[in-house]
């Protein structure tokens, strides 16, 4: 696959990462190029990559095996309606990473039958660190879901959801995730600081713990609740605080945002539809 006609339409902050990460994983620099219409962002990606730059996209995605619209929901319709014909034979596999821009919505710019695989990342991707789900449409063949499963694996962890609506909750979850452990943060870091700890302290402590604990979960062959019992001790400080995210009810708050974030992304998918 490291040779596989890769194009990009938008050279913004998600494609340049992806950029990086497949050079770093050892794909063809030749085989890589990308478009964008704003001077710096090609340039700023010439010169960090080395990668093929275009001013126009039709320029970049000609004989391309994937095409990864890379580009911010407002725009998508035009780049779509401005793509379809050079699109349309050979059809290519369409990757898009734009949140709430829906297959048939895509199919209806570009023609019924285009293999659309919608993707949700994370900004963590930035720091290959991402999560990633993705979606494929029924005219996706086994050889080009490979591809895209490939192409995300660059920046992160990739898992495939079986109805497109699932990426809603995907949204809800890893989309928007990473704010909910800022949060989260700065939460424990004010708790820390109100405790007597000064700022630096508390926010050096509190960071490098959320690192340590989500290092343990993944690399742990035990469970989350394993590893929580294993530190918390009967009757002691553990045990304490955990009793009182449990009597406050912070499992239902964290369902309760959840949902809002999952009918926030519905919403949206609608009113973009
Ligand atoms: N960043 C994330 O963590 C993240 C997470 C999940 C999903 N996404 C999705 O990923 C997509 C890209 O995000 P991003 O953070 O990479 O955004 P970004 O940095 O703004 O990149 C988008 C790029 O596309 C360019 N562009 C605008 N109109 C274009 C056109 N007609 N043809 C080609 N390129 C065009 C933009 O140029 P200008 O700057 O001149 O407008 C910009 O350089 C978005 O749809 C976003 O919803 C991002």
């Amino acid at each position: 696959m490291q040779n596989a006609q890769i194009a990009f339409v938008g050279a913004g902050n998600m494609a340049s990462s992806i950029i990086g990460g497949l050079l770093d994983s050892g794909h063809e620099l030749a085989a890589l190029r990308a478009a964008d219409p704003y001077p710096p962002s090609r340039e700023n990606l010439a010169s960090t990559t080395g990668i093929a730059v275009f001013d126009t996209n039709s320029d970049a995605v000609a004989g391309a095996e994937v095409v990864i619209l890379a580009v911010k929901p407002q725009v998508m319709a035009e780049v779509l309606d401005d793509l379809s014909s050079t699109l349309a034979q050979p059809r290519p596999v369409i990757l898009s990473i734009a949140a709430g821009i829906t297959e048939a919505s895509m199919q209806a710019r570009l023609g019924g039958s285009t293999p659309v695989v919608r993707c949700m990342p994370n900004t963590p991707a930035l720091l290959r660190l991402g999560a990633s789900a993705l979606h494929a449409s029924e005219y996706v063949v086994d050889q080009q879901r490979q591809l895209c499963q490939y192409i995300l694996s660059a920046v992160g962890e990739v898992k495939w959801v079986d109805q497109e609506q699932q990426l809603d909750a995907v949204t809800a979850l890893s989309g928007s995730g990473p704010a909910y452990f800022f949060l989260m943060l700065e939460a424990m870091i004010d708790a820390g600081v109100e405790l007597g700890l000064d700022p630096d302290t508390a926010s050096l402590l509190a960071r490098q713990t959320a690192l340590g604990a989500a290092r343990m979960s993944l690399e742990s062959d035990v469970d989350l609740v394993e590893l929580r019992r294993r530190v918390t001790s009967p009757g002691g400080t553990t045990e304490a605080a955990i009793n009182q995210f449990e009597s406050d009810k912070l499992r239902d708050v964290v369902q309760r945002a959840m949902a809002a974030a999952a009918d926030r992304a519905a919403e949206m998918a609608a009113d973009m539809g």
